[in-house]
């Protein structure tokens, strides 16, 4: 297994945000983890990246026990995510936002880049190349030389997947990729999400839009008030009565 939760809980005061979930994410499979609002998945997003500390429970990737690692040591083993707000830096190119998501792979950090020493300029060299690489793969090159935040916000979603590509993860978190996204840029995402998954790379996504989760995901893990409900491919979900019966109490279909 890729990734392993084992009985993870988190608290917030006297509020069971995540209680004793437990899954995994098997290699090269795009899952889904979905749940009505405040069902506790970008708590538990939170703590898969090491931004929040579980209460108890067991996080593995990798086989190796990550829970209590920082977020930056999670990256470093090959974790990338976004998230549900698009955090992109303002005032640079969708090339430059990609290439600040490759630093943590390059060998010279930021104040040797700023110095210009000579193997820094190879360096920056061999990232640009990757990073217009990564936008060609998200189909958006044209786009390169663009100030990223001035993009439609489609196009700025695909900018950010291509920034948490350049750390070349081998499982990427998206946290509801679709928010704020109007129908066409919806299926613009989901195909970007199944060629980045084509590409080999294992997904672990958070969404709202029942139709995305349904046509792409492999299998779907349901939580509602912190706890697993249910988890199967899309088909036994669409079928699980639990799990209709808490969307329906959530939005009158
Ligand atoms: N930092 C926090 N402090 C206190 N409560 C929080 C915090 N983060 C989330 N919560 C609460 O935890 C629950 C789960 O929230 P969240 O993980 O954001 O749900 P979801 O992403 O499924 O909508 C909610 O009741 C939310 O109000
Ligand atoms: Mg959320």
């Amino acid at each position: 297994m890729l990734l392993e939760i084992k009985n993870l809980s988190r608290r917030f005061g006297g509020l069971q945000a995540v209680s004793d979930a437990s899954f995994s994410v098997r290699q090269g499979m795009i899952k889904a983890v979905i749940g009505p609002n405040g069902a506790g998945k970008t708590t538990l997003f939170n703590l898969i990246s090491g931004t929040l500390l579980p209460s108890s429970g067991a996080i593995h990737f990798k086989g190796q026990p990550i829970h209590g690692l920082p977020p930056y040591r999670i990256a470093r083993l090959g974790m990338a995510r976004t998230y549900q707000n698009i955090k992109l830096y303002p005032g640079m190119t969708a090339l430059e936002n990609v290439m600040v998501g490759r630093h943590c792979r390059s060998r010279a950090g930021f104040i040797s880049g700023m110095l210009s020493l000579p193997w820094t300029k190879k360096e920056e060299n061999a990232s640009r190349a990757a990073a217009l690489e990564l936008l060609a793969l998200l189909d958006i090159a044209d786009l390169a030389e663009v100030e990223a935040t001035s993009l439609a916000f489609g196009q700025q979603r695909a900018v950010e997947f291509a920034r948490a590509l350049a750390m070349e993860p081998e499982l990427l978190l998206l946290d509801e990729p679709a928010a704020g996204l109007n129908i066409y840029e919806t299926a613009e995402v989901a195909r970007l999400i199944t060629k980045i998954n084509e590409q080999g790379i294992t997904v672990l996504l958070v969404e709202h839009d029942m139709s995305l989760v349904m046509d792409i995901s492999h299998e779907i893990v349901v939580l509602s008030f912190g706890e697993k409900i249910a988890e199967g491919t899309p088909s036994e979900i669409q079928h699980n009565k639990e799990v209709i019966r808490i969307y329906l109490g959530e939005d009158d279909a």
